[in-house]
This record gives C-alpha cells, structure tokens and sequence, in this order.
C-alpha cells in the first residue's frame, strides 16, 4: 500500500473542526550514515516514535543533547526524510505535498537566525515575493513587535533577539498553519529569550497557530509548553501535558532527565 493511501479521496482542510492533530508522526525512525574508519555502519537516530500535535497547541520536544530532537523537527520539514514511517500535517501525508508548498504551510526558525541578503523588508517578504504574492512586511514587523522603522536596514544590523523575531516575521509571512522553533532561545540573552518566549504565546493564543518547540532550557519548555514530548537516545520516552510532566514525569528516566542526571546522554 501506498503511504499515502489513507488520504486518498479524502479533502481534509486546516478549518475542518474533525481534524484535530496538525502534526502526526506515525512509527517514524531515521538512520543516518556513520563513517568509521573503512566501513559505514548506520546509526538509528530517531527509533519507532509516533506522537500527535493537536492543533492550537505548543509542544516542547525536550530530550538531553544528540537525542535526535533537531533529526525530528528536520523531518517534519522535509529537510530530511524518515528512514520509514509517516508524517501527516492535518491528516495529510507530508511526502505526498509539494516541499515548498509543506514550507510554506510549516515555517521552521532555527537556533541562529537565517539572514537572507538584503534589508529586513526582504527578508520578511522573501516567501510571498518567490510566489509573487504581495506582502506588506510591516505588518508582520507589528505581530512580532518590531518597529517599522527597521523595515529598510540591512538585517544584519539588528540584534541578534531582533533577527530572530525577524525570521518570526518570515515564516509568519507565508501564513503558516505551523511553526517548528529548533532552540530559538538559545542564543539570546535573558530578556530577548523573554521576549521571544512572550512572543511565541501571543501568536499561538491569537493565530491558533499550532508550535513545536525543540529546547533543552527546561524552565523555557515550562513557560510556553502545553504538552511535552521527552526523546532519549531517539526514542520518545514521555509524551502528555506539560504541566503534569514537570508536575511528576511518568517514568525514572523523566525524572532523572528533569533532575540534569541525563545531560548528554546517548
Ligand atoms: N549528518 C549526520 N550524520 C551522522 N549522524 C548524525 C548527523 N547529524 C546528526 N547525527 C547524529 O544524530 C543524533 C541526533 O542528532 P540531533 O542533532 O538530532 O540531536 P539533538 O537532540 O538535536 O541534539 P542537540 O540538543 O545537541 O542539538 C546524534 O547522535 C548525532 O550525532
Ligand atoms: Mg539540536
């Protein structure tokens, strides 16, 4: 069977109230190629994992460093592709779309914000101007409370907290259905991660718009996770609320993972 054949004949819409999970890994695992010496042996990354993201919420995928957290964000992007297994973005495979069309629907903001040559408006209007759409980046300068005056500087001038509510704007720009954040804290001070973290509550109460957040900073997982996915060595080991699992984590790997006894673990 197809992979895809689940959706075949059927028209599934992002405002269809019957569907309810934005993002759904179905029994998703990845090798990735490792060179060791003469011979290749291939590392299992990401091993058996299935979860689903109901829209309008923020998921905190959570897990010590290497345990294939930025591998599954990357995958759910098409920046890589699962080994076996399936990824539905609202009920729809996502091997089954075009890729830039999935990109425009999941925008992806990484740890280092990605400038793109040019001044912030180009960057903010890089997506509608490929599909030549009209675009007025000041507006998504206003959703992510950057002033408009920034609009015509080189992107490279702004701090680092301002590129990255910048490549916010972008990916906000394409009108995302869902946004994939790998550590957007990680490199920003104290009060720019604030800032980002307020910043990512403010557009999933008021956009709907569903998240999946990739962070190892456990109180920044806290302060905008609705559910929590814990990955060990590739494998999801907890997955439920946020406020339960930081509550009491169902399992003595989550416990020992929120008491630091995990850290670069693998
Ligand atoms: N290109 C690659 N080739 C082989 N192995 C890789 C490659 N990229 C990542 N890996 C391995 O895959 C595993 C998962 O890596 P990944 O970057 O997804 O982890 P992570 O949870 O995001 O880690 P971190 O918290 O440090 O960012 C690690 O063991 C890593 O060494
Ligand atoms: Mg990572």
């Amino acid at each position: 069977m197809p992979a895809n054949a689940m959706n075949e004949g059927r028209s599934v819409s992002v405002n269809d109230p019957k569907c309810t999970a934005a993002v759904e890994l179905i029994h998703v695992s990845k090798t990735k190629p490792v060179v060791l010496g003469d011979s290749v042996t291939q590392l299992q990354v990401i091993e058996d994992v299935s979860f689903s993201v109901p829209k309008g919420e923020i998921l905190a995928l959570v897990g010590p460093s290497g345990s294939g957290k930025s591998t599954l964000l990357r995958m759910i992007n098409r920046l890589e592709d699962p080994t076996s297994g399936r990824i539905n973005l609202f009920e729809t495979n996502i091997s089954s779309l075009d890729v830039r069309e999935l990109r425009r629907r999941v925008g992806m903001v990484f740890q280092t914000p990605a400038l793109i040559a040019g001044t912030v408006a180009d960057n903010v209007s890089y997506g509608p101007r490929l599909r030549r759409e009209d675009c007025d980046p000041g507006e998504y300068l206003d959703l992510v409370q950057l002033e408009r005056d920034l609009l015509h500087r080189p992107a490279t001038a702004l701090s680092v907290g301002q590129q990255q509510r910048m490549c916010i704007a972008r990916a906000l720009a394409n009108r995302p259905e869902a946004l994939l954040l790998d550590e957007p804290t990680s490199a920003l001070d104290q009060t720019a991660a604030n800032t980002v973290l307020d910043l990512i509550c403010r557009l999933n109460r008021e956009l709907g718009l569903t998240v999946i957040m990739v962070t190892h900073l456990m109180e920044h997982a806290r302060a905008v996770g609705t559910q929590v996915v814990l990955l060990v060595r590739g494998a999801k080991i907890e997955e439920g609320p946020a406020d339960a699992f930081f509550r009491g984590p169902a399992t003595e790997i989550g416990r020992r993972f929120l008491q630091g006894e995990l850290s670069n673990e693998r």
